[in-house]
């Protein structure tokens, strides 16, 4: 089967897949409420310690294992070393339970595109949000499907399952290729129309103020560590993933920094244009910016058509361009957290891919359909927090503890980097990965868990937080064992990732 392995066709078509992961909710719809929620300006200084010692240094590292390797997350950290094969299973997991709610968020964004056509949300976004819409039940209940939702989630995943089915180069780079450019273009008219609006300084102004008390907090720096992770797509096997269907010849450090530059650009334009518009809605109505902001699905959306509603013109046409680039940046990621389980699933079952496509992304659409009940944002909020705090930012812990002390794996990556790429890596590579990133994260992590035993997450009751969230973050640790011992590898497949021969 490895002899068969899909390719990307060309440079520009990896980088657009990989950029078009990275790219998605988590800069739009996550990124500026996560920063406000931890100290507006304050999380800065984390953000960017967390993106220049573990973001790039970790996407470098999976750049380089997919490409030395050639397998999926799980196949790749078997071919290191077998011992390492449950972590490419857990961070499988991870991505199969963000898959599950992550397909919800994009429908609602599609709901929102068609909403915006007529301003459908009313005068009232959040009521027409949280009761016309989402028609938000108690914590723990699930309370029938929501059908407006259903449909939505429905065409989303058709639309998904498709281009998946359709292959990596014929399917994925076809679309990012076409999705990507436009997103800039629709995300950028957005953005400069934000920035230009009455009030925008202020909004920017209360982003960028930092809150010095905050960094003493661990849970602020798992904010941005979790943030930066889910953001670059690292810690959830995409990019190993990914960077494994590239050609021989191809670099990696260099197509690493343009894809995690890329990202945060674009994060921070994200940033700039929500606390441009939050500032503008604080001024209409002569309220502080800190009034006006809200949590991830509050901001996205019924503030943002609050503020649409505001617009001095074209309202529909900016409501339009925001939901639609909410859609794209979506979509994109979505395709590619879905593929890490498509890819694990079809090379440890010697399936082929159409299965897998049907078998994992109709396991992941099934589940997707609790989020689509009225009960479904209390367990996406809760879900997405655990997966995020104790999912994704731990699984990354995880690989660079082990990668780099435990199985000691960083020269040979660093050799096997410096081979094909035109950067060559320095020591600081290795010592943000040995050093940096497991002593910080480490700290935080721990310090994160102790808050969290000692006061759980939100308002929500304890047992709703043990079912939804520890049970889920503990339970994608276990699936990653399970999927190790339920079938061995065949030992020809574990030594033979430089056998492949390129197909689309
Ligand atoms: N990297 C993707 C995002 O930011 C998952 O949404």
């Amino acid at each position: 089967m490895d002899q068969q392995r899909p390719m990307w066709g060309s440079r520009a078509g990896f980088i657009f897949a990989a950029v078009g992961s990275a790219i998605g909710l988590g800069n739009i719809w996550r990124f500026p409420a996560v920063a406000y929620e931890n100290g507006g300006g304050a999380f800065f200084l984390p953000y960017l310690f967390a993106l220049l010692t573990a973001g790039i240094p970790l996407l470098i590292l999976e750049f380089t294992i997919g490409h030395k390797y050639r397998g999926s997350s799980p196949l790749s950290f078997a071919r290191m070393n077998k011992k390492m094969e449950w972590l490419g299973w857990w961070q499988v997991a991870i991505s199969f339970i963000i898959a599950t709610y992550y397909s919800v968020i994009i429908a609602w964004a599609l709901s929102y595109s068609v909403f915006s056509f007529n301003l459908s949300w009313g005068d009232d976004p959040k009521t027409f949000l949280l009761t016309d819409y989402l028609q938000v039940g108690e914590a723990g209940a699930f309370g029938g499907f929501v059908p407006q939702i259903l449909i939505s989630l429905v065409i989303v995943w058709v639309v998904v399952l498709g281009v998946l089915i359709a292959g990596v180069k014929k399917g994925i780079e076809k679309v990012t290729k076409i999705m990507i450019p436009l997103l800039v273009v629709l995300f950028l008219m957005v953005v400069i129309r934000a920035i230009t609006l009455d009030g925008a300084v202020e909004g920017l102004n209360a982003f960028f103020k930092p809150d010095w008390a905050k960094l003493t907090d661990g849970k602020v720096w798992i904010a941005a560590y979790g943030q930066i992770f889910f953001s670059l797509s690292i810690g959830f096997a995409i990019m190993i993933t990914y960077s494994s269907y590239l050609p021989k010849k191809s670099d990696i450090t260099n197509n690493a920094f343009i894809t995690g530059f890329s990202n945060s650009a674009f994060e921070l334009l994200a940033g700039f244009g929500v606390f441009s518009a939050l500032g503008f809605m604080a001024a209409q109505q002569g309220v502080p910016v800190q009034e006006v902001v809200n949590s991830g699905v509050i901001l996205a959306f019924a503030v943002f058509p609050q503020i649409i509603n505001e617009f001095p013109f074209f309202n529909e046409l900016f409501g339009f361009l925001f939901f639609a680039s909410l859609l794209l940046a979506g979509f994109t990621s979505l395709i590619s957290i879905v593929e890490t389980f498509i890819a694990g699933v079809q090379e440890k079952f010697n399936v082929s891919r159409t299965a897998s496509v049907l078998i994992g992304g109709g396991a992941a659409s099934l589940i997707s359909l609790i989020y689509a009940t009225r009960g479904g944002l209390n367990f996406l909020d809760v879900v997405d927090y655990f997966i995020n705090n104790f999912g994704v930012a731990l699984a990354g812990l995880v690989e660079v503890v082990l990668v780099a002390w435990v199985f000691k794996q960083l020269d040979p990556l660093k050799k096997h980097a410096d081979e094909v790429s035109d950067i060559q890596l320095g020591a600081w590579w290795k010592i943000c990965l040995s050093v940096i990133t497991p002593v910080v994260l480490g700290y935080m992590m721990f310090d994160n868990l102790r808050q969290n035993f000692t006061a759980p997450y939100g308002d929500y009751p304890q047992n709703f937080i043990n079912s939804y969230g520890w049970t889920v973050a503990i339970g994608v640790i276990l699936v990653g064992f399970v999927f190790m011992y339920v079938k061995p590898w065949k030992k020809e497949l574990l030594h033979s990732s430089t056998s492949d021969k390129e197909v689309s």
